[in-house]
C-alpha cells in the first residue's frame, strides 16, 4: 500500500542480490531471494514475502485453448469444417498462452533455472493427451529460448525439450485413470447418497431439458459440465447458440452445475485420497527427498502438463477449492522454502488470472506451512498402497457382492476342509504303512 520506505528497501534488496549473482555467477542461475517475482518487486506490487529461500517448485497448470471435445447430436456447430483444428486439440492461441505462461515462470523461477536448458534441473512430465503434450511444449519454448551454444538453427527460436509421459490408464499420479474400483464403488455410493439425489433432483428439469435439446443423455453434474464446456468454447468463438442453449448458457443454474461438477471425484475425502491424493504425495515425498538431499538427479523444478480436473482435484485435496471451471492455463505451484534454521516450509499459490498470485492460506498453517505439519495435515488424503487400496474389500462390497463373496467364501472352506481330512487321512495310513515297515526293518 505505497509504503515508500518498503519499496525502496525491497528494491535495494532485490539490486543487491542481483549484484551478488551477476559477479558470482556470471550468466549462470541466479541464487534465490527470499521475494521471488523480482519484476514485480521493482513495479511496486503487492508482493508476498514469505520466509526462506525458495529451493523448489512444483508447478502442475491446464493446457491452453482448445477446441470441443465432443460437439453434441444437435450441435449446429458439430460440422469440423466451422473450426480451426480437430475436435479437442490445442489451438493457436492456446500455444500462444502456455508460451507466454512460459516467459512468465522463467521470471519467477530465474533463480531455479540456469538460462540454458539443463535436464538435471527440470522435469516435464504431461498426460498422454495431444493438447496437454503441445501444451508443455509451447511451455518449455517460453521457458527456453536456445542460446550460445544451443542455437543449432538461428531461424528457429526453439529447442527441442523432453517431455514425458505414461499412458492414461496406466497413470494413476497425474491423469488419475489408472482403474480403481474403490474409487468407482464410492463414487456410485455418493450419486446413490440422500444427500446427491436431493441435489440432482433439484437440477432434474435442467438436466431433461439438456437432454431433450442437445439429443444426449444429460444424468449427472459431469454430463452437463462437458455440455455447458461446449457453448462455452462455440460462446467463445462467436458462434451464435441455438435459442434453446441461449435460455441456459450462461444462466445461475448450468453455471453452477458445471462447476460443482469439478468437486465430485473428491467430495469425500476417502474419495480426494483415491483420486488426487496419488500427485499430492508425489509432491510430498520429492519435497521430503529433496530436502534430504536426496533427490537425483538433484532437480529444482517439476512441471505437469494436466487438465482442469487434475487443478480441482488437486485443489480439493487440499481443502482449498473454490467451486469454479478452472480456465485455460490455469496453474497451481506448490513452493518449498527453506528458512534459516533449515526448516522447510512450503507454499501454495493459484494463478488462475493475469494477476500475480498471492499465497493461499493452507487450512490451520496459514501461507508458510512446515513441512512435516503440512503431511501431518494431509495424512488422511495421502495414499499408502494405492493399488491395495483401489482393490476392494467386502466393506467396500454392495450386499449382493458381499454375499456373493460370503457364498464363494463358505464354498473355499468346505473345500478346504476336505483336502485337509483327505491329508489327513493319507498320512495316516502312510504312518501306519511306515510303522509296520519300521517294525520289520527293525527285526533285521
Ligand atoms: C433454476 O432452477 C430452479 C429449479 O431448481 C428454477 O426454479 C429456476 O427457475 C431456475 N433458474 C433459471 C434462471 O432458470
Ligand atoms: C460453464 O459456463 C460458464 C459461463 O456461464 C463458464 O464461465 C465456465 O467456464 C463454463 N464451464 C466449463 C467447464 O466450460
Ligand atoms: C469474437 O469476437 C470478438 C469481438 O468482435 C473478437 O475480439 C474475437 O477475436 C472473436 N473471436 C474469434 C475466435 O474469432
Ligand atoms: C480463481 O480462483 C479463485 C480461488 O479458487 C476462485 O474463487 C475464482 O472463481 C477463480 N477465478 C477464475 C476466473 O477462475
Amino acid at each position: 500500500m505505497g509504503n515508500g520506505q518498503n519499496y525502496w528497501v525491497k528494491a535495494k534488496t532485490f539490486v543487491f542480490f542481483s549484484l551478488i549473482c551477476i559477479s558470482c555467477f556470471g550468466r549462470a542461475k541466479a541464487q534465490c531471494p527470499s521475494d521471488i517475482g523480482g519484476e514485480a518487486v521493482a513495479e511496486g506490487k503487492q508482493q508476498a514475502s514469505l520466509t526462506g529461500q525458495l529451493k523448489f517448485a512444483h508447478v502442475i497448470f491446464r493446457h491452453g485453448d482448445r477446441m470441443p471435445i465432443n460437439p453434441y447430436p444437435t450441435d449446429p456447430w458439430g460440422n469440423p469444417k466451422y473450426w480451426p483444428t480437430a475436435w479437442g486439440e490445442l489451438t493457436n492461441l492456446g500455444k500462444q498462452q502456455h508460451y507466454e505462461l512460459g516467459k512468465w515462470l522463467r521470471k519467477r523461477y530465474n533463480c531455479l533455472l540456469g538460462s540454458r536448458y539443463n535436464r538435471d534441473e527440470i522435469y516435464m512430465q504431461s498426460t498422454d493427451v495431444d493438447r496437454t503434450l503441445m501444451s508443455a511444449e509451447s511451455h518449455l519454448a517460453g521457458l527456453y529460448e536456445p542460446i550460445d551454444q544451443d542455437v543449432w538453427n538461428p531461424q528457429i527460436k526453439w529447442q527441442p525439450i523432453p517431455v514425458h509421459s505414461v499412458p492414461e490408464k496406466a497413470d494413476p499420479i497425474l491423469a488419475a485413470k489408472a482403474p480403481c474400483p474403490a474409487f468407482d464403488y464410492y463414487l456410485a455410493n455418493l450419486q446413490a447418497s440422500s444427500e446427491f439425489q436431493s441435489l440432482i433432483e433439484r437440477y432434474e428439469n435442467l438436466f431433461n431439458y439438456l437432454s431433450a435439446n442437445s439429443g444426449r443423455q444429460i444424468k449427472t453434474f459431469i454430463d452437463a459440465q462437458y455440455l455447458n464446456n461446449t457453448l462455452f468454447i462455440e460462446t467463445l468463438y462467436n458462434k451464435t447458440l441455438p435459442v434453446w442453449a441461449q435460455k441456459v448458457y450462461g444462466g445461475a443454474n448450468l453455471t453452477w452445475a458445471s462447476n460443482f461438477a469439478f468437486s465430485v471425484n473428491t467430495y469425500t475425502r476417502t474419495m480426494a485420497r483415491l483420486k488426487g491424493g496419488p500427485l499430492l504425495k508425489d509432491i510430498l515425498e520429492r519435497f521430503e527427498i529433496k530436502i534430504k538431499n536426496q533427490l537425483i538427479p538433484d532437480r529444482n523444478v517439476f512441471i505437469y502438463s494436466a487438465h482442469d480436473t487434475t487443478i480441482a482435484n488437486l485443489l480439493n485435496t487440499l481443502k482449498l477449492f473454490e467451486p469454479h471451471s478452472p480456465p485455460y492455463t490455469a496453474c497451481i505451484m506448490l513452493e518449498l522454502r527453506v528458512d534459516a534454521n533449515n526448516m522447510p516450509l512450503v507454499s501454495v499459490f493459484y494463478k488462475n488470472t493475469t494477476a500475480e498470485p498471492l499465497p493461499m492460506n493452507i487450512p490451520n498453517c496459514g501461507v508458510s506451512c512446515p513441512l512435516a505439519k503440512l503431511i501431518d495435515l494431509y495424512a488422511d488424503v495421502l495414499p499408502g498402497n494405492w493399488v491395495d487400496e483401489c482393490k476392494r474389500s467386502t466393506l467396500t462390497m454392495t450386499y449382493e457382492e458381499a454375499n456373493l463373496a460370503a457364498a464363494s467364501g463358505i464354498l473355499i472352506c468346505i473345500i478346504g476342509v476336505l483336502l485337509c481330512a483327505s491329508f489327513g487321512l493319507m498320512i495316516y495310513y502312510r504312518r501306519r504303512n511306515y510303522s509296520m515297515y519300521t517294525s520289520y526293518a527293525q527285526m533285521a
